[in-house]
């Protein structure tokens, strides 16, 4: 079994470069399938997600070629055939497949998704939404299958904010006749980066990054190229390990707008941060002040980056407290950092962090943000090393995790 294994102690210092967003990408290869010629994806991140995916179209009949940071799919010989098992169980974000086949194809029939299941993860509002646009929705065999004669626009009020829901019914109306509404979106800048893309592709969506999406079907899309926005969440892990460790680092390639709520928490904690065009340099303090964060959905706190930020919490001189108003329990590496010297107890959906110095310990990521959290917590250890199992997790969406880190300083490697 693979492991990192982490000397910490030693500020990070110098620059780290930020790959596109995971989130984005494993929406835009799949909204590929809706265009009839050549899509070309730039800024495409290296991890174990995007290659899964790439498989996947290409089970389906797509021709994809990678390249360096690019991607090429020809999805022109692409057919809908059932997919219940597979590849499509090892990632959450397969779910996306469901929207692009029932918009190109009018059917999909597609493995329940599998991925991070750090707590039940429910697709009813995906469901609610392929049914309101007309679609036949049975689950049979751990398989969902959705058929419709025709895709109708329609108007559609999520119950809860959802990210994949969003994104889901912007890909099945993107084709659909006549106009669909999406009411209580969700705002995040990887949907806007869907629905750019989309646009590129002729589709007609406006409203994105509103409560009020905005879809007109059209008959057919064509191929694009298009850049993945930078990801805001290795990003956002990075600023906290700088701070982590009190480093100095400039994480860039970056849209500082999209990390305002974790940059805001940061100056708070004591955090310097100095905002460049593309870039945020961090540079820590001795002393942080403990504070209370919310994990919300966007412009919030983001629910991804909270596992790392308890980690960083650990090093304030006092009390914290850590909401996730998201997800209600995404706390199962509590228990891991316990392990390493951490004061936390969970309440609820909140987890209540008492500043003390951390410890070498054996311990397991058990989904990615997990990991991040373990390999910050790592990075702050003085003595000894930290040994981190479940390497596979961080894989799934850190692109070079190692590399940087090695790259500002960072004693880290895999056994
Ligand atoms: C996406 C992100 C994930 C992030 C999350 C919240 C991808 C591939 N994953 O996940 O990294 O943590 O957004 O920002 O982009 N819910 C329902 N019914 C549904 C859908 C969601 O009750 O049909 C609930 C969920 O249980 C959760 C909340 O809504 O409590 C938000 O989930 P959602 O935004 O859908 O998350 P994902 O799309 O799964």
């Amino acid at each position: 079994m693979e492991k990192l294994l982490i000397a910490g102690g030693a500020p990070l210092r110098g620059t780290v470069t930020i790959s596109g967003a995971k989130n984005s990408a494993v929406a835009l290869i799949p909204a590929a399938i809706l265009a009839e010629s050549t899509v070309i994806l730039d800024n495409l991140p290296d991890l174990s997600d995007v290659a899964i995916y790439s498989e996947l179209l290409t089970e389906f009949g797509a021709v994809v070629e990678r390249q360096a940071d690019q991607m090429k799919i020809d999805p022109s010989a692409l057919r809908s055939v059932p997919m219940p098992n597979g590849n499509v169980k090892k990632l959450r974000a397969s779910y996306y497949l469901m929207g692009a086949l029932l918009g190109r194809f009018g059917e999909a029939v597609v493995g329940l998704p599998g991925g991070c299941n750090f707590e039940p993860r429910p697709i009813d509002q995906h469901i609610k939404g392929f049914e309101a646009l007309g679609a036949q929705v049975s689950i049979e065999g751990g398989a969902i299958h959705i058929r419709a004669k025709e895709l109708r626009g329609a108007k559609v009020y999520l119950d809860v904010v959802s990210v994949g829901a969003t994104i889901n019914l912007m890909l099945a109306a993107a084709r659909a006749k006549g106009v669909t509404i999406i009411e209580n979106a969700a705002k995040e800048p990887e949907i806007i980066d869907v629905a750019t893309l989309l646009n590129s592709m002729g589709a007609r969506i406006i409203g994105v990054g509103t409560e009020t999406i905005r879809i007109e079907g059209v008959d057919s899309l064509h191929g694009c190229r298009h850049s993945i926005i930078p990801d805001r969440i290795q990003a956002g892990t990075y600023m906290i390990a700088a701070a982590a460790t009190r480093g100095d680092v400039l994480v860039d390639n970056i849209i500082p707008k999209h990390l305002e709520a974790i940059t805001a928490k940061m100056l708070e904690l004591g955090v310097r941060i100095e905002e460049h065009d593309e870039a945020l340099r961090v540079i820590g303090s001795e002393v942080y002040e403990p504070v209370d964060v919310k994990a919300l959905v966007y412009p919030g706190f983001a629910t991804d980056i909270q596992s790392p930020m308890c980690s960083l919490l650990t090093q304030t001189r006092g009390t914290s407290v850590l909401t996730d108003y998201v997800f209600s329990s995404r706390f199962k590496y509590v228990p891991e950092l316990v392990r390493m010297g951490a004061k936390i107890k969970l309440e609820g959906r909140s987890a209540i962090i008492e500043g003390s110095p951390l410890r070498a310990a054996a311990v397991r990521a058990t989904d990615l943000r997990a990991g991040a959290a373990l390999v910050v917590a790592g990075l702050t250890v003085k003595s000894g090393i930290t040994e981190i199992t479940g390497v596979e997790y961080i894989d799934r969406g850190y692109d070079r995790l190692v590399e940087n880190l090695a790259g500002l300083g960072a004693e880290i490697w895999r056994a």
